[in-house]
């Protein structure tokens, strides 16, 4: 069985940041490598935001994928990787994982973990993509506080503790699975399993960006995987990953 490397590093920035460093310098990655880090000490979250990544609390995972069709894949890609790791935590735990357009992890309604997608060598033919996955296992108390949005841990709402090396494998493998379709089919084929786990799926929401707010019903993604928001009965399409979507 093949599998592209794994490597861990005790502390580090980011572990986004690290890889697409290696790819600034010229690096050659195989597709698929992956780095995780015991902690982070400038974890970035979407948005500018940072992210908490205190030591062997929670995984912080980032993946290499060449992206063949280029810049314009680059919206399905962060659904792509909700769906996978959706799948991945669905297999292994049994639970029923929520995604939020585009591409944070939710369980009960709270955040799980969150997905920032970084974009090195953009080109319309070909760019690399790094994958930054965070995903709450055990979030220390004292830190709790500190988090401004509901969240959950894993090690909450299961029995036993989660095995992060056996999580690391599995998502891997899952994550390359998905994106090697991905790769050859485009999004289409994943706007079902999206919608499937859709968080908002017919309610009332508020899309914001810098610019302005929509309110409208959410109603899933398209083929190309914009969001659908109905609004004085009309559908339109939305894309981007500098939006915000928060329930009314
Ligand atoms: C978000 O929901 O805002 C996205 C959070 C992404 C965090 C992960 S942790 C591993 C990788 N390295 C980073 O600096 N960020 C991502």
């Amino acid at each position: 069985l093949w599998a592209a490397p794994v490597w861990v590093q005790s502390v580090t920035d980011s572990t986004n940041s690290q890889l697409l460093h290696r790819l600034s310098e010229g690096q050659q990655l195989e597709a698929g490598t992956v780095l995780v880090a015991e902690a982070q000490t400038a974890g970035r979250g979407r948005r500018g935001k940072s992210w908490l990544s205190p030591f062997g609390a929670n995984l912080y995972f980032s993946m290499y994928w060449p992206l063949e069709q280029g810049i314009q894949a680059a919206m399905g890609l962060s659904l792509v990787i909700g769906v996978a790791v959706a799948k991945t935590l669905e297999q292994l735990f049994q639970l029923p994982v929520q995604l939020k357009w585009p591409n944070d992890i939710y369980l009960d309604g709270k955040k799980l973990g969150g997905i920032l997608v970084e974009l090195a060598g953009q080109s319309h033919s070909q760019c690399d993509a790094v994958i930054g996955l965070g995903l709450n296992i055990r979030v220390p108390p004292h830190l709790q506080a500190l988090i401004d949005q509901p969240f959950v841990a894993l090690q909450s709402v299961l029995a036993t503790r989660p095995d992060r090396n056996q999580l690391v494998v599995v998502l891997q493998q899952q994550l390359v699975s998905q994106l090697q379709l991905f790769n050859e089919t485009g999004f289409a084929p994943f706007a079902a399993e999206f919608s499937q786990r859709d968080l908002f799926a017919g309610q009332q929401v508020r899309l914001s960006s810098v610019k302005q707010q929509i309110v409208g019903i959410c109603c899933g993604v398209d083929e190309r995987g914009a969001l659908l928001l109905e609004s004085d009965g009309q559908r339109q399409s939305y894309y981007g990953g500098e939006l915000s979507l928060r329930r009314m």
